[in-house]
């Protein structure tokens, strides 16, 4: 079992957990992922891991409710336990010396860039972060971020915060400024990484992108998370979860993400139902 050691809502449906799981804390590098199953009875759900504490043994992962599993997990209270907490898993993120690079993260993709901009910085590179939400009261680990970034802009879609744009506008003026930019890193909902990555295009500026097709045993096993990459099938969870986002072929990610979602509509409206019956 793998205890919570603490637990914090960080904006609406946006939770944090803090895993006691020292075997995963030991190896665990930016750019990977855990797969996690919260009972015996339970599926098992992919979270990047967001940050980690060698010594104290801990993971920190970010999640959003969307679902029966994610909202079954923000039940969970500090000191309840979880029964599989498997990994790291996946491939670490590609980090090396590349000069200037553009890290985007979008809504709750704002984890999972943090622990890869702070390993670029590491690094030696010059980092320039958009972190994007919906609206203000979305927006989480900004000071995390921008505490890892040479400069950082912060967008919301709605101008309740920052600046009134989606990330690509800023990530576009970037590139067609005066600055080299070496390398553009993108990670939130697909459509965001897609977007991100035709807007640079264009520029031939090399793009990662973070891909979350559903995915089932998260060893390459089961073949539920194949997507297309420059027209060759790969596995996400052994061969990614990062891929270069020009060769992604988008459009079957995107239908793959929605295959379950009559099952997943018909789960929610049972668990709801349930919830409803008990109280
Ligand atoms: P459901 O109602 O079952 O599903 C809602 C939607 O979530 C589905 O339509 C589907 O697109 C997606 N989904 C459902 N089941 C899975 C599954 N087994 N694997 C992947 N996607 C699924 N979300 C976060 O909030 N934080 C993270 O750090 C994070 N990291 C991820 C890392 C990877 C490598 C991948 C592949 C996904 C990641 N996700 C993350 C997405 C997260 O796994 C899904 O939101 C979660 O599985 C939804 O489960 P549910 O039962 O609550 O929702
Ligand atoms: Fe089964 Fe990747 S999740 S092969
Ligand atoms: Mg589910």
């Amino acid at each position: 079992m793998y205890k919570i050691m603490s637990r914090e809502t960080l904006v609406p449906n946006n939770h944090l957990f803090k895993i006691e799981a020292p075997a995963v804390a030991r190896k665990a590098c930016a750019g990977q992922f855990v797969v996690i199953m919260i009972d015996d009875k339970g599926e098992r759900i992919p979270l990047t891991i967001a940050d980690w504490d060698r010594e104290e043994g801990s993971i920190t992962i970010v999640f959003m409710e969307v679902g029966v599993t994610t909202r079954k997990l923000a039940q969970l209270k500090t000191g309840d336990s979880i029964a599989n907490f498997i990994g790291p898993l996946g491939e670490p993120s590609h980090i090396e010396k590349f000069g200037t690079v553009v890290c985007v993260g979008g809504g709750v993709g704002v984890a999972p860039i943090f622990p890869i901009a702070r390993a670029l910085k590491e690094a030696g590179n010059k980092i320039i972060s958009i972190i994007g939400t919906r609206s203000k009261d979305l927006l989480f680990w900004e000071d995390r971020v921008r505490e890892v970034s040479d400069s950082l802009t912060v967008t919301t879609d709605d101008g309740s915060y920052g600046r009134k744009a989606l990330v690509t506008e800023p990530l576009k003026e970037l590139l067609e400024g005066a600055e080299k930019i070496d390398r553009v890193v993108a990670i939130g909902p697909a459509i965001m990484m897609k977007f991100c990555a035709k807007t640079t295009e264009p520029f031939a500026v090399p793009t990662t992108v973070s891909l979350n097709p559903i995915m089932v045993d998260g060893t390459g096993m089961c073949g539920c998370c194949r997507v297309e990459v420059g027209g060759e099938t790969k596995f996400t969870c052994v061969d990614g979860p990062e891929f270069d986002g020009h060769l992604v072929d988008w459009d079957l990610l995107f239908a793959r993400q929605r295959i379950y979602i009559d099952e997943e509509k018909h789960a929610m409206e049972c668990a709801c139902g349930e919830v409803a019956s008990h109280g």
